[in-house]
């Protein structure tokens, strides 16, 4: 870290504007630093002190912290705070109210309409959530129940959320644009007694039957002896202006409740449950590349400090801001950032059940413009489907609320890093980009707005509590400069406890690869300055003549062609080069691909990466295989590209077509390569 003063100025670096930084928390190295240090030199008290803008029932029993990272010595846990008592639901609204900030708007909501709006004050939230909570013991669901929700981010969503945490039940979500398959299986491996769901959405202009696919989710699981009893449905089409282009929606006397009427009828007062820091909060499925969703299982005390603390310090928030994340509440972004560390730190957010490009694609700008959001979180893949159509869909709105940007999901590249500086921020805006994962309950690896010095494509520095490393295929620690197999050498508030029902599978994931540490499954690389690079997925290598290439590295070079929107790069094996790189292109509008373009785009990774960097064959495609959180699919296109037709488990696929879009137009080119 001390590099960083003298290092600096050997690579192109953005420091923090005079205006951000005079506002902030943190602005400056040394208090970075000083932060920081405390932070790890003795967590305990470090924690124990932000523990102390909560509320506690009671204390720990015994010590803050235990824990076992070390395998040789037993089975892996993490308990922060065990044997305190609290309410995480209490903490998020009641607290606020009690404090004098009932008036304050929680939530404006927008749907797919721009007519689609909804507000929600501190003081409703809590009557809203309270009246929930009550219909949920009217239906048997207590402490430790597992609930099902599967709805689009609406407010109520967030409301079932919290009346779940009021009670003590354990919610997991479901995100709305999975297939029946894949609902059944996450009720099935959760064991959930009770599903809330909607009756549809819609995503721009196509209808997703919501309710419909519930139906079907609830007969496989009584198929597989798992029967639910209950399943409450929200009206969410209620607000649609043109009611005609909706099918039925099917319905069971037997099971199914309206979610107004429950509510209509239900009291507005429910205390809280008081329940242990360490009891589970919520389970979030992720998907593994390979074998079955692994159900992420977070624990309430321990989630709130760190949440709450993210949230604070790596958008600088202040509660007079105007917070709009742009993630579903079925990832982990949603769940962090649109509930539980937003609401910790009394904020003010948007909440959007819609698509970036409907009506138009100035949706997030007119959003930003309508409702003065100071600080906007988005996914690179949304920025780079923007990127694609004119900037004056960008320009025409005026911005000017907008004092902090922020990316989360994947790694961002330097052009598009730049596009989102330049065009959306007007140059004005820090990046803040956050690297997390549904594991780490938090980012992990962030920039600070007020202090760092940002480099395009870099997450930078680690955040409170975290020692981040990077080791060899050995696991041994490599010092300065280097590559290698991200890892965090130590426990923190926010990390996930265990894998729900597969601890075993817990310790092999995260700890068993690099015995002693936390494993993140990324490659990264650290630069002379101690900045981290992550360059992706370590499944997501390439080995092309002996060398290791991130996929990251080479579509990070690819988005460099004025007419490549989004790029995906994935191998095959070949008789002489070890691995083959076959990269996937989609352009951008108005561009069309032709001799030129295919070989300008080659030599472009040839010059800048190394011709062992550079593509076998490029493919330009309509679209990439992407999940619902808007990653890309690579172990789908690998498979494509090997010519192999077993695709594995693709439930999680936004678009099942495309697959055989994709075989289709690759066919050809693959058999002459
Ligand atoms: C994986 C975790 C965290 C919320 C959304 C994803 C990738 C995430 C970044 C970033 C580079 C990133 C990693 C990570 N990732 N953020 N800022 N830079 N890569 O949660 O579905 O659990 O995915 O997303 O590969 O391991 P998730």
């Amino acid at each position: 870290m001390k590099s960083l003063k003298t290092n600096l100025d050997l690579n192109p670096v953005y420091p923090p504007s005079d205006t951000i930084q005079k506002r902030a928390y943190i602005s400056s190295l040394d208090e970075y630093l000083k932060m920081y240090n405390a932070s790890i030199e003795d967590p305990v008290q470090f924690w124990e002190n932000i523990s102390a803008q909560f509320f506690w029932k009671s204390k720990p029993a015994g010590r803050f912290l235990s824990y076992n990272f070390d395998l040789q010595k037993g089975p892996i846990f993490v308990k922060w705070m065990e044997g305190a008592s609290t309410n995480i639901c209490y903490n998020l609204v009641d607290k606020h109210v009690q404090d004098g900030y009932g008036n304050k708007v929680a939530y404006y909501w927008e749907g797919n309409e721009p007519s689609e709006q909804k507000q929600i004050t501190y003081q409703a939230l809590l009557q809203a959530i309270c009246k929930c909570a009550n219909v949920l013991k009217s239906l048997g669901i207590t402490k430790g129940d597992r609930v099902a929700i599967y709805m689009p981010t609406t407010i109520e969503a967030i409301v079932v959320m919290l009346s779940c945490a009021r009670i003590g039940a354990i919610h997991t979500v479901i995100f709305a644009g999975f297939s029946a398959d894949a609902l059944a299986e996450r009720m099935i491996a959760a064991k959930a007694k009770l599903l809330i769901t909607a009756d549809g959405t819609f995503r721009g202009t196509k209808f997703i039957p919501l309710k419909s696919i519930a139906t079907q989710a609830l007969i496989q699981c009584k198929a597989a002896d798992h029967p639910l009893h209950h399943c409450i449905v929200f009206n969410r089409l209620q607000t649609i202006k043109q009611p005609s282009n909706i099918p039925d929606i099917p319905w069971d006397d037997s099971m199914d409740h309206s979610w107004e009427a429950l509510i209509a009828s239900a009291s507005d007062v429910c205390e809280p449950e008081w329940v242990d820091a360490e009891d589970p909060l919520f389970i979030l499925y992720t998907s593994g590349s390979t074998g079955k969703p692994k159900g992420v299982v977070h624990t309430g005390g321990g989630y709130l400090l760190y949440a709450a603390t993210a949230f604070k310090y790596a958008f600088d928030y202040h509660p007079e801001d105007i917070f709009f994340c742009s993630g579903d509440l079925g990832w982990i972004t949603g769940h962090t950032f649109n509930v539980y560390g937003a609401l910790a730190c009394r904020s003010t957010s948007v909440i959007f059940d819609g698509i970036p490009t409907y009506p138009d694609g100035g949706r997030f700008w007119d959003l930003i413009d309508r409702y003065k959001v100071t600080t906007f979180y988005t996914a690179p893949t949304a920025i780079r489907t923007l990127m694609k159509l004119e900037s004056s869909y960008v320009t025409k709105h005026n911005r000017t609320s907008l004092r902090i940007l922020g990316s989360v999901g994947e790694p961002i590249d330097p052009s598009t890093w730049t596009w989102l500086y330049e065009v959306v921020g007007a140059k004005r805006c820090p990046i803040i980009d956050t690297f997390w994962q549904t594991e780490t309950g938090a980012p992990i690896i962030c920039p600070l707005p007020g202090f760092t010095p940002l480099k395009p494509g870099s997450a930078t520095l680690p955040f409170w509590g975290i020692v981040p490393t990077i080791v060899d295929d050995h696991g041994v620690d490599i010092i300065g400069e280097g590559k290698g197999h991200l890892v965090i050498k130590n426990p923190w508030p926010g990390m996930a406890r265990t894998i729900d029902g597969h601890h075993q599978r817990f310790q092999s994931t995260y700890f068993e690869p690099y015995n002693g540490y936390y494993y993140t499954g990324d490659s990264a690389k650290r630069d002379a300055d101690g900045y981290f690079w992550i360059t992706g997925r370590t499944d997501d290598m390439l080995n092309r003549s002996g060398h290791l290439i991130s996929t990251a590295e080479i579509e990070s070079t690819l988005m460099q062609h004025p007419s490549v929107a989004e790029a995906a790069a994935v191998s095959a094996s070949h008789a002489i080069k070890g691995e083959s790189i076959h990269c996937f292109i989609v352009l951008k509008n108005g561009w069309l691909y032709n001799q030129m373009i295919d070989s300008e785009i080659k030599s472009i990774v040839r010059n800048k990466l190394g011709a062992f960097a550079a593509p076998d064959l490029v493919y330009p495609v309509p679209a990439l295989p992407k999940v619902g959180s808007g990653k890309i699919m690579r172990r789908l296109l690998r498979k494509i590209v090997r010519q192999e037709v077993h695709f594995g488990d693709t439930s999680t696929l936004v678009d099942q077509n495309i697959i055989d879009w994709l075989r289709i137009l690759t066919l050809h080119k693959v058999k002459i390569s």
